[in-house]
């Protein structure tokens, strides 16, 4: 069945759906007026708190960067800074994209495709199916797949340098070290052993993409973790296929963690997963949620209470918008206007209580740290 049809509780409008890769022409700054989110828990969002005249401004720059030809310009110099900023920290975009042509041709690429894909795209969910991150098809297609290890290397570049300037190669993996050894501490602290390497783990990273998240998930919980990557993008998920099967980048420190063993990449949604009640161990849920509507993250924190076994955990790491770098960006119109107009369910992931979110599905504890100047993680256990 596809995941579409399995899921009339977890999407709720479909009538956007596109039934091609190509979307819409420009991004969106405001999500499709169709689409009707599912109430889930909320903060005060720090979008809230900015003065009249900023928010006045920001919604001015919106319409201003929502014109095609505007948006076009800006998405081109963004991608012009981010080449430059990738060459700087020895992590060359077009020389990333070129590997992954030399691995296999087009020909290949499809079939790698066409043997990964369960859900057709015009069944996939209909906030999935919008421009993300300046690609009009979003997540779907060759050039943000190729092209999205470059991006989390550029893009967490400076997350350490509390002025978001100094840049550093090693950003993204620290960033996932310290997410991952903040979510053992937290749950050691509730009791757990599931952390600490010594036996059988079910693991799943959800929303894993091309699979660095995974891979690294796969080394923090040792030799005996079995992991699952889930993902909606099948083009992401054939990279993340192959980028194992050549044991790059973060693949290569799984290995040598942990011993070889194959993570398993599944094409699937969150929030319905096709895995047996009360059958893992561990759910692993990062920088996914700012890229959903706050309902359909709150739906994949109850899914992943229903395949958790009980003494399970969710560890989640996400952008923390009480923080001074996101604050910042909000209190800045043209800043916040080019973030929301690549990420189109920012602002309702700003209102996310996370820590809620997972109380009201059910966990037992709940508890959270800062992981990096910007993001937080969060560990509830079943
Ligand atoms: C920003 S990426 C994060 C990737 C990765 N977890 C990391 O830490 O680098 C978000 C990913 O979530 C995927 N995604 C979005 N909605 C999803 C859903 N409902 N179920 C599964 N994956 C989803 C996207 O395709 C994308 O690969």
């Amino acid at each position: 069945m596809p995941v579409a049809a399995s899921h009339a509780r977890t999407v709720a409008v479909r009538a956007h759906a596109p039934s091609g890769g190509s979307v819409v022409a420009t991004a969106p700054v405001a999500p499709p007026a169709a689409y009707v989110d599912m109430p889930y828990p909320k903060r005060k969002s720090p979008l809230d708190d900015r003065p009249t005249l900023v928010k006045a401004m920001t919604a001015v720059t919106e319409q201003v960067l929502a014109l095609p030809p505007v948006f076009s310009a800006a998405a081109a110099d963004a991608r012009s800074t981010m080449f430059e900023r990738g060459a700087q920290i020895g992590s060359p975009w077009p020389d990333a994209v070129d590997e992954y042509k030399r691995q296999k041709d087009m020909t290949q690429w499809e079939a790698a495709l066409r043997d990964v894909t369960k859900i057709p795209t015009e069944d996939l969910p209909t906030y999935f199916t919008l421009p993300f991150h300046a690609y009009e098809a979003g997540n779907i297609g060759w050039a943000p797949a190729f092209e999205a290890d470059s991006a989390a290397v550029t893009v967490h570049a400076p997350i350490f340098d509390a002025d978001a300037k100094e840049m550093k190669p090693e950003g993204d993996e620290q960033m996932r070290m310290s997410f991952l050894d903040a979510a053992k501490q937290l749950a050691k602290a509730m009791g757990s052993n599931v952390h600490d390497g010594s036996g059988a783990v079910d693991a799943v990273d959800v929303g894993c993409s091309t699979g660095r998240s995974a891979a690294m998930l796969r080394a923090s919980l040792g030799r005996g973790a079995f992991v699952r990557g889930v993902d909606l993008s099948a083009h992401f998920l054939a990279v993340a296929c192959s980028n194992q099967e050549s044991g790059k980048g973060l693949f290569q420190k799984a290995n040598v963690a942990t011993g070889s063993s194959r993570i398993e990449f599944v094409h699937a949604a969150g929030e319905s997963m096709p895995f047996d009640d009360e059958s893992q161990d561990v759910v692993c849920v990062s920088l996914t949620f700012h890229e959903l509507p706050g309902g359909v993250s709150l739906q994949i924190i109850e899914e992943a209470y229903r395949v958790l076994r009980p003494g399970g955990f969710i560890q989640i790491m996400e952008m923390d918008p009480s923080s001074a770098f996101f604050q910042r960006i909000a209190s800045i119109p043209p800043a916040w206007a080019a973030f929301r107009a690549t990420e189109p369910w920012l602002a309702s992931y700003a209102c996310l209580d996370v820590t809620e979110a997972i109380k009201v599905a059910g966990f037992a504890d709940v508890r959270d740290a800062t992981c990096t100047p910007r993001h937080r993680a969060w560990v509830g256990k079943k």
